[in-house]
């Protein structure tokens, strides 16, 4: 597990490009499956991002960065949400359709409002230290006991 808040969601963003992949060879059978693995990651993501990262560097001078990516985000959700909708065993053409649109989305956000732009910025602004411990507060956000609490 990555020790950098940076490192762990390039880490994410490399999983779903991967989640991509594998859902369009996927069989009829696995699709469901990975398709909500696939909805789970890029939620896990912007959280992280929108509700750890983004606040900590809401006074750093780079609004316009944090803004196009919070406006990525909700372009992203409106399409997961529209997908939601559909069955991606059944649903064919519609389904594919907006899987293709949710993939350029979700790949145009990360190369180059995130990879390219952001994170760079980022890098420069929080000390490792603060990296680390945003890391660590993203695991205990996502791990079950989290819940409990
Ligand atoms: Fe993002």
């Amino acid at each position: 597990m990555q020790s950098d808040i940076l490192d762990l969601l390039s880490a994410k963003h490399a999983d779903a490009d991967d989640l991509f992949d594998r859902l369009a060879d996927a069989p009829a059978s696995r699709r469901g499956e990975l398709f909500f693995e696939l909805m789970d990651n890029l939620a896990i993501q912007a959280c992280i991002e929108e509700k750890l990262v983004f606040p900590r560097v809401a006074d750093y001078g780079i609004t316009k960065m944090l803004d196009d990516s919070a406006r990525a985000h909700a372009a992203i959700k409106t399409s997961m949400t529209d997908m939601l909708a559909l069955d991606p065993r059944i649903d064919g053409e519609e389904f594919e359709a907006l899987l293709y649109l949710l993939r350029r989305q979700v790949a145009g956000h990360v190369a180059n409002d995130e990879e390219r732009v952001l994170f760079p910025a980022l890098r420069q602004l929080l000390s490792d230290e603060t990296r680390a411990e945003l890391a660590r507060e993203a695991r205990a956000m996502l791990e079950p006991a989290a819940l409990a609490a």
